[in-house]
């Protein structure tokens, strides 16, 4: 390491860190870096959202969070303020970690880097490292050290991966650790944020850091959209594509892992992705022939769903109720965007369906917008009572345990593999899973 950064006088220990935003990345990133000995200040513009935080409470679901918050707030290492300006002050290293929505055209929307950087730009200490962890089109870093006008500041990329759900897993245990800076001191500043781990580092300029990034979740993207694909042609063909995604997962080069069929991919990182590197490669007027398939696959696997609804119902879905398993775009998590679930369930309420729904998330009282036209369920047994079909749209665990023997039997159609097949059968219910044969 670290003599070249010693030498420039640039942080390598523990140090003052500033974490702007306070969202699925910010939290606990900010959070275990206090935990492995820095002293982290959060800027979290939301009062609300801010309360909670710094009474220990966590904003989103995360396995293992509000532990890891009670203690690092407790040891004094982790604090939340309203301000970027106050978070940097005296802080070595930012981390930006503010969201990148999709813009009205497609490509990330900005806004919030730019605001975050017109914010610190003048409070930030002279040698400070910034870093973007945010998703950020390529170029991003330079634009970032252009705003800031501070030649006496560095900047750097480092993507973050961490799942929903997982998120203070993999920020503790990075599988591997990115880094994008033209400066081998400033990366080595960068790594010390990793310091706990043994990851293998990539260390690389920062636009090629910041495409790392869109092409890791436009491979997954890919590879989702091709077992779906598999999945849709095991339907036709009477094959079984769980066997087929251990027959090719097995073979290293292609790996087990996201082979799982399901109603599609959602949640608010693959499909903000997918069309931000579409936007990216446009205008670079490059082709990206297999990220466009990919999503085209996607787009239509919602109503292959709803047609696979359709066909278990002899009179037809308009008029009759679906009992929908599941809102949230994966288990584990309680977050909506970009539900493939919920692309679903446009798909049958387009069809004249009536969908009662259950989600483990979901209040019935929810009265969110994107929940708009759905009959909320307060329990699985509420949602598939009376129900011509099911279908499971997401992997809760309790799906598993549904007792099909205590209603009428119906058909129930599973996108996630996880209905206990034996259990629903012997209930005499006809049970058609996503890609199996015997449907
Ligand atoms: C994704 C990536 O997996 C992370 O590495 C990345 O850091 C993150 O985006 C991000 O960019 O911040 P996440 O959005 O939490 O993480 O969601 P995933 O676990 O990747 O799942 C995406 C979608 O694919 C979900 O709808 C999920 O149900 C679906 N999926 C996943 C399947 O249908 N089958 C599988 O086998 C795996």
């Amino acid at each position: 390491m670290t003599e070249t950064a010693a030498r420039d006088g640039l942080p390598v220990g523990p140090s003052r860190i500033a974490v702007i935003g306070a969202g699925y990345v910010g939290v606990p990133t900010a959070a275990v870096l206090a935990d492995a000995g820095h002293d982290v200040v959060v800027a979290e513009r939301d009062a609300d959202r801010r309360t909670a935080l710094a009474a220990g409470r966590s904003p989103m679901m995360e396995e293992g969070l509000e532990e890891l918050l009670a203690r690092t707030l407790a040891s004094g290492r982790l604090r939340f303020v309203a301000t970027a300006a106050e978070a940097v002050a005296g802080a070595r290293i930012v981390v930006l970690c503010v969201a990148t929505p999709t813009g009205p055209d497609g490509r990330a929307d900005l806004s919030d880097v730019d605001v975050a950087v017109g914010e610190i730009a003048a409070h930030l200490a002279s040698g400070a490292v910034v870093v973007t962890k945010s998703t950020v089109p390529v170029g991003t870093t330079e634009r970032v050290a252009r705003l800031l006008a501070r030649p006496d500041v560095h900047v750097a990329s480092n993507p973050e991966f961490l799942r929903e759900g997982h998120a203070v897993a993999d920020a503790r245990h990075p599988d591997r650790v990115v880094i994008g800076a033209d400066d081998p001191a400033v990366a080595d500043v960068v790594a010390s944020l990793s310091r706990d781990s043994d990851a293998p580092q990539v260390i690389t300029d920062p636009r090629t850091a910041e495409l790392v990034k869109y092409a890791a979740n436009a491979y997954l993207a890919m590879k989702l959209s091709f077992i779906n694909s598999m999945a849709q042609l095991c339907d036709a063909l009477g094959a079984d594509v769980g066997v087929l995604a251990r027959g090719i997962g097995l073979d290293p080069r292609i790996g087990p892992s996201f082979l799982t069929p399901g109603p599609g991919w959602g949640g608010s990182c693959l499909p903000k992705d997918v069309r931000a590197l579409q936007s990216i490669a446009a205008d670079a007027h490059v082709t990206v022939p297999l990220v466009d398939a990919s999503r085209a696959v996607n787009d239509s696997q919602a109503d292959y769903v709803a047609e696979r609804c359709a066909s278990l119902v002899t009179s037809g879905l308009d008029g009759a109720v679906v009992g929908v398993l599941g809102l949230t775009f994966k288990a584990r998590t309680a977050d909506r965007r970009d539900s493939p679930a919920l692309a679903v369930v446009r798909a049958l309420l387009a069809r004249g369906a009536r969908v009662r729904a259950f989600d483990p998330t979901v209040a019935p009282g929810c009265a969110d917008a994107d929940l708009a036209g759905i009959d909320l369920a307060g329990s699985a047994d509420a949602a598939i009572e009376g129900a011509r079909v099911v279908v499971v749209l997401t992997e809760w665990p309790e799906f598993a345990r549904v007792a099909w023997g205590s209603h009428r039997p119906a058909a129930v159609l599973d996108t996630r593999g996880v209905v206990d097949v034996g259990a629903a059968a012997a209930a005499r219910w006809r049970v058609a899973v996503l890609g199996r044969p015997g449907s």
